[in-house]
């Protein structure tokens, strides 16, 4: 099946059709990750260009991290109507079907940033963003369980422009993310 073709769950009718991650696979070492697309992004067919593409683009910059070096992707790659969260059938079918593909084709991958619960979910399905934001974990790849990948989690960028004290955490949590960076340590 080809993924603009995929129909595999309810919420693919909402859609006009999946966004697929954008970036360079060859060279990107930070994956950022967010929930699935909203109407802007439906109608452009990118990730991360409206108004919670500004945010995490703000974020990017409290993190000294360039966007175009980063592979940038959702973990369901359809919209769903009012920013209703897809339901964990769907994120679950995507996460197998595209996600971990999606992921394994990034070489140079060392770096998850996860946006957000259904985010982080997909290394750590019993935490929650409000325990876990602003720090790092070491977890088995789930396309490859013999390496291990870096994970950061914060909330997601959507949130943070909601309430403004969630605001006030993301760009904290993108200052410890600079540091992270900073400290980070090269193959
Ligand atoms: N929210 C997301 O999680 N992803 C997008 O691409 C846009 C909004």
């Amino acid at each position: 099946m080809k993924f603009e073709d995929c129909v595999l769950c309810n919420e693919r009718h909402y859609a006009t059709k999946p966004v697929p991650g954008e970036g360079n696979s060859k060279l990107a070492q930070i994956c950022l990750l967010g929930r699935n697309p909203g109407e802007k992004e439906d109608e452009s067919g990118r990730p991360f260009i409206g108004r919670a593409g500004r945010k995490l683009n703000e974020g990017l910059q409290f993190a000294g991290i360039l966007r175009n070096t980063c592979w940038v992707t959702n973990v369901s790659k359809c919209y769903t109507p009012k920013n209703v969260a897809p339901s964990a059938k769907c994120l679950r079918t995507c996460q197998r079907t595209w996600l971990l593909d999606e992921l394994a084709r990034l070489k140079q991958l060392r770096l998850i940033v996860a946006f957000g619960n259904q985010a982080l979910h997909v290394f750590e399905s019993l935490a929650r963003v409000g325990e876990l934001h602003g720090y790092s974990f070491d977890v088995d790849r789930p396309w490859e369980p013999e390496k291990r990948i870096t994970v950061f989690c914060s909330y997601h960028p959507s949130a943070a422009l909601r309430m403004s004290n969630i605001n006030k955490m993301y760009l904290a949590d993108m200052v410890k993310l600079k540091q992270l960076e900073k400290e980070a340590t090269y193959d």
